[in-house]
């Protein structure tokens, strides 16, 4: 893992954005980037920042497929808080990505456990994900899987925590409206992607990142299984890591990152 802490959103959302930038310009030369994009606050400042390259620097992402982590189910897809909603508004209405290139599990799919074998399986025939956003939740989640999730679980349906609700109502009218059951990638299919990039703001997600990057690794916090990854860049700010116990060391490794070593 590296673990970047950087002073503020805005670094941390600039770095993110410079790992999808590469991956897209990789990706162009071979089949087309895939991209696993992830909703909540977190990475909104990524899309945003990646609208603002392609606007203003030309960055396209005309190639590029993306995948969603997750969605509610039983929300309306035309819901503006369902996730499709969500990333057609914040991602794919900055940039030239192809809307039919976006896919995501159909949270309004009478047959769940065949929707969520479907989106697996359309992961898997896209060739996989090069680089997944990831955000991570006050309770150690990553997608929706709360704690307790199988660290092989493949795509499925989840109960939301209360705790998970409760963050969540700030994005419905009332705490009441947030859906009870979300479709998540498992944790399983999240490891498969080639590139996992964790972000997290704020002191409110502190005791989650240390949890997750240094705690054992374990279902009781799902994003620990970050450690068995070959691949995974956290990026954090100041706030989020005070809980790390070797946020200096981490420092003093990005500082003398090897110059050839890109992100
Ligand atoms: C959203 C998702 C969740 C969020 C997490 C953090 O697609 O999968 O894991 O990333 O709940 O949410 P924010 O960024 O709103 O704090």
């Amino acid at each position: 893992m590296e673990i970047v802490i950087r002073d503020d959103a805005a670094a941390v959302h600039a770095l993110a954005a410079d790992i999808v930038e590469r991956c897209v310009v990789a990706g162009d030369h071979l089949g087309g980037p895939v991209l696993g994009l992830a909703t909540g606050s977190t990475p909104l400042g990524v899309y945003r920042e990646l609208g603002r390259r392609h606007r203003e620097e030309g960055l396209s992402f005309a190639r590029a497929r993306a995948f969603l982590l997750d969605e509610y189910v039983g929300l309306p897809t035309a819901h503006p808080q369902s996730y499709r909603s969500v990333i057609r508004d914040e991602f794919a209405a900055l940039v030239d990505i192809d809307p039919t290139a976006i896919d995501g599990p159909d949270g309004e799919a009478e047959d769940v456990p065949a929707e969520s074998a479907r989106y697996d399986r359309a992961i898997a025939e896209a060739g996989g994900i090069d680089v997944q956003l990831l955000g991570i939740g006050t309770d150690g989640h990553i997608g929706f899987n709360e704690p307790g999730s199988s660290l092989v679980s493949r795509t499925r349906v989840k109960t939301l925590t209360e705790q998970t609700r409760r963050d969540s109502a700030r994005f419905f009218d009332s705490a009441e409206d947030v859906p009870h059951h979300v479709m998540t990638q498992g944790l399983g299919t999240i490891g498969e992607a080639r590139h996992l990039v964790l972000l997290a703001l704020g002191a409110g997600k502190a005791d989650a990142v240390a949890a997750a990057v240094e705690g054992p690794v374990s279902a009781f916090c799902p994003a620990s299984v970050i450690q068995l990854h070959p691949r995974v860049t956290v990026v954090i700010d100041e706030a989020a890591a005070a809980g790390l116990q070797l946020a200096d060391y981490y420092r003093y490794a990005a500082a003398h990152k090897p110059s050839w070593q890109g992100w």
